[in-house]
């Protein structure tokens, strides 16, 4: 089963357009970034050397991370410069319920 929890995690006017901000859940660092008209979200750490993506520069749907401006493609996490590199960011899903912004996080299996 491929389920998700959802979680509110801040409201939508707190993430200024076209910029990111960090959340934790559940031991993770997840970024969240305002494209105007939806919200992405992916692990904040760069699979590079871990520059923090929240800060990096929103660019039509991609970020460039603010250390050595290695560009994911928000909605895939797909790494998309340098193009020889096949790293991938996880995303996440979201939503947005009564001005919050909601976030998909993977079901949790307990043994
Ligand atoms: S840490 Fe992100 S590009 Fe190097």
């Amino acid at each position: 089963m491929n389920g998700h929890h959802w979680v509110r995690v801040t409201p939508c006017d707190s993430i200024p357009l076209r910029e990111g901000r960090v959340v934790t859940l559940g031991g993770r660092d997840i970024a969240i970034f305002n494209l105007g008209d939806r919200f992405m979200a992916t692990d904040n750490q760069c699979p590079h050397e871990g520059g923090p993506l929240c800060d990096g520069i929103v660019a039509g749907d991609s970020v460039v991370c603010p250390l050595h401006a290695w560009k994911f493609k928000l909605e895939t996490g797909a790494v998309e410069r340098p193009a020889s590199k096949h790293e991938c960011l996880v995303t996440y899903p979201t939503r947005i319920e009564d001005g919050i912004v909601v976030l998909g996080l993977p079901e949790i299996s307990t043994p």
